[in-house]
């Protein structure tokens, strides 16, 4: 069974529906109650109803989080796996002195945090199997540092790195394995508007352009590292970041 945050829409709907097609039964958790119920239904018409579920939960809300979780493990049983995909920029690019201190706090909050309270969640149900997958999600810009104007996020994004190389290296020992992906840039039609449509364009044909790979990354790209990692096939991988951006960096 898996928890996909972030799992109504984007990318995080493309791993839930990887997952689903592996065989996994999936939790479609997120913040958008309509966007959750939508997916989970439109997923479930085509793997089964069953094995689908919506619940809507802020990742940054520690006792939504629990809830959650319990809800997830009372209804299935198997091992389980934790897909921390929700998050994104949230604001607007901006200058790194504009932000406030709400605004900074909020992208770590769902960020950062998130992934924090989502793993103190399942660990206990994974302790009590000696086994678990926690796949969280980075960014290649945590590597660049760039662009420009995301300070917050790409703060965030550096954080859930270590997080997840903290939290590999103490869950090991329990059979937790704990890795991270970290996308290039993907466009996806629900992406807020964090760059305005001209600069995102540039942005997208300047990323491209650097890659090994040239062409812009589409979110099929990624599901198969989400189901590797998922999957009994990684057991002997863990706190380890797999960059999945064509070779836009390197390392
Ligand atoms: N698209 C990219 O280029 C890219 C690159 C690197 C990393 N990422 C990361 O991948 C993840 C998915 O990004 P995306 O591009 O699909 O974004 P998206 O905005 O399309 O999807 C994000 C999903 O997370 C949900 N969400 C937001 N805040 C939440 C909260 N507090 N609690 C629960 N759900 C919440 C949203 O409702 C949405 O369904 C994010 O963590 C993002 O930072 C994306």
């Amino acid at each position: 069974m898996a928890i996909v945050t972030g799992g109504a829409q984007g990318l995080g709907l493309e791993y839930a529906d990887r997952l689903l097609r592996a065989g996994a039964r999936v939790a479609v958790v997120d913040v958008a109650h309509e966007a959750a119920v939508v997916a989970a239904a439109e997923l479930g018409r085509r793997c089964g109803e069953d094995r689908v579920l919506a619940h809507t939960c802020d990742v940054s809300d520690e006792t939504a989080v629990a809830a959650m979780v319990q809800l997830v493990t009372d209804s299935w049983s198997g091992p389980l796996i934790l897909v921390n995909n929700a998050g994104g920029a949230l604001l607007p690019s901006a200058p790194v002195e504009s932000f406030s201190r709400a605004e900074w706090d909020r992208v770590l909050a769902v960020n950062l945090s998130g992934v924090w309270l989502c793993a103190k969640a399942v660990v206990p149900s994974m302790r009590a199997d000696g086994y678990g997958k926690i796949v969280n999600i980075t960014s290649t810009m945590v590597s660049k540092g760039w662009p420009v104007g995301l300070a917050p996020y790409i703060a965030a994004k550096a954080g859930v790195v270590g997080l997840t190389r903290a939290l590999a290296k103490e869950l090991g020992p329990d059979g937790i394995r704990v890795n991270a992906i970290a996308p290039g840039y993907v466009p996806v039609v629900t992406k807020k508007a964090v760059h305005k449509p001209d600069a995102a364009a540039a942005l997208r044909e300047r990323i491209a352009g650097e890659q090994c790979l040239p062409r812009t990354q589409v979110p099929a790209d990624l599901a198969g590292s989400i189901e590797f990692l998922s999957s009994a096939d990684s057991d002997f991988v863990t706190g380890q970041v797999l960059n999945v951006d064509g070779g836009w960096t390197f390392g």
